[in-house]
């Protein structure tokens, strides 16, 4: 996938925020489990506790990481049955985070179900490394916006009438990107956003778009992973 995304997570901060959140879990919870790098730290963090005898029920927000969970035993119950119950904890990971908590997701191309799994939980947990911190969303990384095929000369022209500059995502072998619902995906370059809320809004009024990478007041939680061993907590 070529996207601008900016320099990686350390696996070493990663594993430090997902162990900061496995200790988060208890036997009997229902948890939503994210996509990427960190989230994928947190999948095998809690695979490791599973194969101690941790009892939990899942659900994840993508093909890959409803693979990875399998292959660890961690057991897995369709979206409608958590919709029914509620998740205890949505553990995912975020491409950039501010100090309120406001987040852009979607480098991994699963924003949408991203989205539709934290809306269940009562605790939405995030797992950054310090290079995710930013004071203002769009500063180190696009907004990714997931689209409806038909609709991207329509979506592109809205953005540019917005300032931004997006780019259709493709793979690494030029393709178009599609996402596990199928969509393509417009990675929206942006001056740092002044008014996350009011981009969003406007965004969401261009014909076509599906969801945007700008996750506002849905995090309740993050854990910066340390390369010195330790996880800063953040709340809000
Ligand atoms: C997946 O669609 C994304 O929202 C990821 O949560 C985000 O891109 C963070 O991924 P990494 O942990 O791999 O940086």
């Amino acid at each position: 996938m070529s996207t601008s995304a900016a320099t990686g997570p350390s696996p070493e901060g990663m594993a430090r925020a997902a162990e900061a959140a496995v200790a988060r879990v208890t036997s009997g919870m229902a948890l939503g489990l994210g996509t990427g790098r960190s989230a994928e730290a947190f999948i095998r963090a809690l695979g490791a506790r599973v194969a101690d005898g941790l009892e939990v029920s899942s659900v994840a927000t993508s093909v890959r990481s409803e693979k990875l969970a399998r292959e660890l035993n961690i057991p897995l119950r369709p979206l409608e049955e958590m919709v029914a119950r509620g998740l205890d904890l949505a553990v995912d990971g975020a491409d950039e985070v501010t100090d309120d908590l406001a987040l852009t997701k979607g480098l991994g191309g699963a924003l949408l179900r991203e989205r539709v799994v934290a809306s269940l939980a009562e605790r939405f947990i995030i797992l950054v490394t310090p290079n995710k911190r930013v004071t203002r969303l769009g500063s180190r990384a696009p907004i990714p916006i997931e689209i409806v095929a038909f609709a991207e000369p329509v979506v592109s022209k809205g953005l540019i009438a917005l300032g931004a500059k997006p780019e259709l995502r493709r793979t690494d072998d030029g393709e178009i990107y599609r996402t596990d619902n199928g969509n393509p995906i417009l990675d929206a370059a942006v001056s740092p956003l002044e008014d996350p809320r009011g981009f969003d809004a406007a965004v969401r009024g261009i014909p076509g778009v599906v969801d945007t990478g700008l996750f506002l007041d849905m995090a309740a939680e993050a854990y910066v992973g340390l390369d010195d061993g330790t996880a800063e907590h953040l709340s809000r």
